[in-house]
This record gives structure tokens, C-alpha cells and sequence, in this order.
């Protein structure tokens, strides 16, 4: 069984006829690396916001486990389920690293069996940020630093699914192979890590690669 499973899945924004995506069906599982590929506006981040519940697909179903999602409550399969890294990370910037990942665990409602800066402290020193570092506000890092923020943000509540969009699209050669490094080593620890990317060599280093095509032309 796969944890995640897309069936037949169809998006068209509101107004529109046009499928974003038409009939997309896809499997995922844990302990990998997926890369999601394809040309601008072929319907990646549309996809993401599917595969993350924040947008209802209009056709199709995704099953988490065997479970369909559209009987799971959107808010808890979004705050416990999966961790979504964003393009433009969106982290509250005037607070502090241990701050936006602190909030980000108050907001799940999930019960920590520990002090909650303890559990952020130490997600932030797993993706490589000291605790000066954690202290520090996201306006004063780099962007490759604010990228370990919102990857320790996504993994605040312990989902079994990492969502990733573009997490590359804005670092240098040697931050792309320590960021994708991360996301190996979540993937070892048995994560399910699906990556929206157009980076060939982010898709290289992953274990399985689907290509969206472009619906509209
Ligand atoms: N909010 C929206 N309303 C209407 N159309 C949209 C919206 N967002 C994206 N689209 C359209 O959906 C298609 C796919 O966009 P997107 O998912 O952002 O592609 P990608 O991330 O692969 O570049 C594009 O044609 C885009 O113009
Ligand atoms: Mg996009």
C-alpha cells in the first residue's frame, strides 16, 4: 500500500475549462525521494497545492494510505499529515528561526511529549543551523538558511509526507547539494519527500521522477 496515491486526478481553476491537470495518476512512498518535472505552467505548483490539500482536486481521488482524503478533515491531513516547503518558503520574517518553528507547532494542536524549543532547537541544528543561528530573525539569513528554516518548519509536527516546491530554484550549486542532501537523509529516516523541481540535477538525485506535460499550450 502506498502512502499516498493520486487516481485519475483533474484540476481546473475556477472559472476555467481548461485542465490544469488532466487524469493524473501517480504513487508515492516512504523512504523516497520523488521529483515532479516539467516546463513553466505545466501545472507543478498547482499539483503541489492538490497533493497538500489546499486545493480540492475537481476530479479524481488521493488516497493517504487507503484512506480517500476527501473524508479526512482538510485541516488535520494539512497540519499533521504533510509538511510543505513553499516556493517563497513563506516564513514570518521579523520573528526568529526557533520562532517560526515554534508556531508552526503550536498551530498543528499536536501534543509534544517534550518542551517544544527543545524539538525545535534540535530540527534546526538537523538541517545544519546552530542555535545562534535559531535565534537569529529569518530577515538577517541567507537565502540557503531560510530554506533550513522552512524545511525544520515542515518537519515541526512529524508528517510522514515532505512537500517541496522548487526548494532549489534561488541557491547555488553547493546549498542545491546540501539542501537535496537533507532531503536524502529525511528519506533514509523514512520520510516521503516529493519535490517539485525543473532542476535536472535535483531529478538525477532522486528516486523516482514523473514529468507533468502541459495541458494548456
Ligand atoms: N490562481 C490561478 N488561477 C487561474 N489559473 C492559474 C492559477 N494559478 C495557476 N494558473 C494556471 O495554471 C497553469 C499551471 O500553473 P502552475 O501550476 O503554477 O505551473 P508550474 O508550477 O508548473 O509553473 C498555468 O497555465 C497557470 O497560468
Ligand atoms: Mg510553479
Amino acid at each position: 500500500m502506498s502512502i499516498l496515491k493520486l487516481e485519475n486526478i483533474s484540476y481546473h481553476y475556477d472559472r476555467s475549462k481548461v485542465e490544469v491537470l488532466d487524469n493524473i495518476n501517480m504513487e508515492f512512498n516512504e523512504n523516497k525521494i520523488y521529483t515532479i518535472v516539467g516546463k513553466s505552467g505545466a501545472g507543478k505548483t498547482t499539483l503541489l497545492s492538490v497533493l497538500s490539500s489546499l486545493a480540492a482536486p475537481t476530479g479524481g481521488k488521493i488516497y493517504l494510505r487507503d484512506e480517500d482524503i476527501s473524508k479526512i478533515d482538510r485541516y488535520k491531513f494539512r497540519s499533521r499529515y504533510v509538511g510543505v516547503i513553499f516556493q517563497n518558503f513563506n516564513l514570518l520574517t521579523h520573528l526568529t528561526a526557533l520562532e517560526n518553528v515554534i508556531l508552526s507547532m503550536d498551530i498543528s494542536g499536536k501534543k509534544f511529549d517534550r518542551p517544544k524549543k527543545e524539538i525545535a532547537l534540535e530540527l534546526l541544528q538537523k538541517v545544519g543551523l546552530d542555535e545562534g543561528e535559531a535565534r537569529r530573525r529569518v530577515l538577517k539569513l541567507s537565502g540557503g538558511q531560510q530554506q533550513r528554516v522552512a524545511i525544520a518548519r515542515a518537519l515541526s509536527y512529524d508528517p510522514d509526507i515532505i512537500l517541496a516546491d522548487e526548494p532549489t530554484g534561488n541557491l547555488d550549486g553547493e546549498t542545491q547539494d546540501e539542501i537535496i542532501g537533507i532531503f536524502r537523509m529525511l528519506a533514509n529516516e523514512g520520510k516521503c519527500v516529493i519535490i517539485v523541481t525543473h532542476s535536472p540535477e535535483v531529478a538525477a538525485a532522486s528516486d523516482v521522477t514523473y514529468e507533468l506535460k502541459k495541458t494548456i499550450a
